[in-house]
């Protein structure tokens, strides 16, 4: 009887803890730090496919990543477009970039180009993408409002952009908050893909 109660207690405990870290993430965002990119390597509910699926990326287009943490989804997105086409990815920890770009190397993949930089302040000019997307990202910048008016700026009218997000992480963005705050900024939604506890939703910047 007395170890059952030292369980429920340890429980709860524990169950507390964890509360507490997500509601302390939410109010203070922050980048993953390089030294827990361990995280970035283990299973997931978002899958490439699902990727993918949501950003239909053609050989030829200029694809802009914010966030790619050690490159998991960079990767595959760039062996798929062709010598016309381009990947770029912006982080702000520079090492996540390195380690992308030596991951690229590594694996004989083209067509990268890394910039260091803050998806709340973009120095890309108007409509120079065709697609953007993002992977467990967004809930991690303290300015989301300002991060989307940005990628909305330099997409091409017409072009999309993709927010992946997972109940694995602490700052999840849920998909009914994530569209008030895409639709306030001008873009439309169209698809989710996946499940709510771990999606990908498509959103349109209307054409003109
Ligand atoms: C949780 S990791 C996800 C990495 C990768 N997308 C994945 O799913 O494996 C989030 C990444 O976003 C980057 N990041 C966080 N805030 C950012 C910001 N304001 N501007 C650009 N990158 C940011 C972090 O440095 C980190 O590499």
């Amino acid at each position: 009887m007395k170890r059952h109660s030292k369980l429920i207690v340890t429980s709860a405990v524990l169950a507390t803890s964890i509360i507490a870290v997500i509601l302390r993430k939410r109010k203070n965002p922050e980048p993953l730090p390089y030294e827990q990119r361990f995280a970035l390597e283990l299973p997931r509910l978002l899958n490439q496919s699902q990727l993918n699926e949501a950003l239909s990326p053609e050989p030829s287009e200029r694809i802009l990543e914010v966030g790619p943490g050690t490159g998991r989804y960079s990767l595959p997105v760039a062996e798929h477009l062709d010598s016309d086409g381009s990947l770029h990815v912006l982080d702000v920890q520079q090492q996540m970039l390195d380690h992308t770009v030596q991951r690229a190397r590594e694996q004989g993949v083209d067509g990268i180009t890394a910039t260091h930089g803050n998806a709340e302040q973009l120095s890309y000019s108007d409509d120079h993408f065709d697609a953007v997307y993002l992977v467990s990202t967004l809930g991690e910048i303290p300015d989301q409002e300002q991060a989307l008016k940005e990628l909305h700026r330099v997409l091409r009218p017409g072009g999309r952009l993709v927010v992946g997000e997972s109940i694995a992480d602490p700052e999840m963005v849920r998909l009914g908050t994530l569209r008030d705050r895409c639709e306030s900024v001008g873009f439309r939604f169209e698809q989710r893909v996946g499940r709510r506890i771990g999606y990908f939703a498509r959103f349109r910047k209307p054409p003109r």
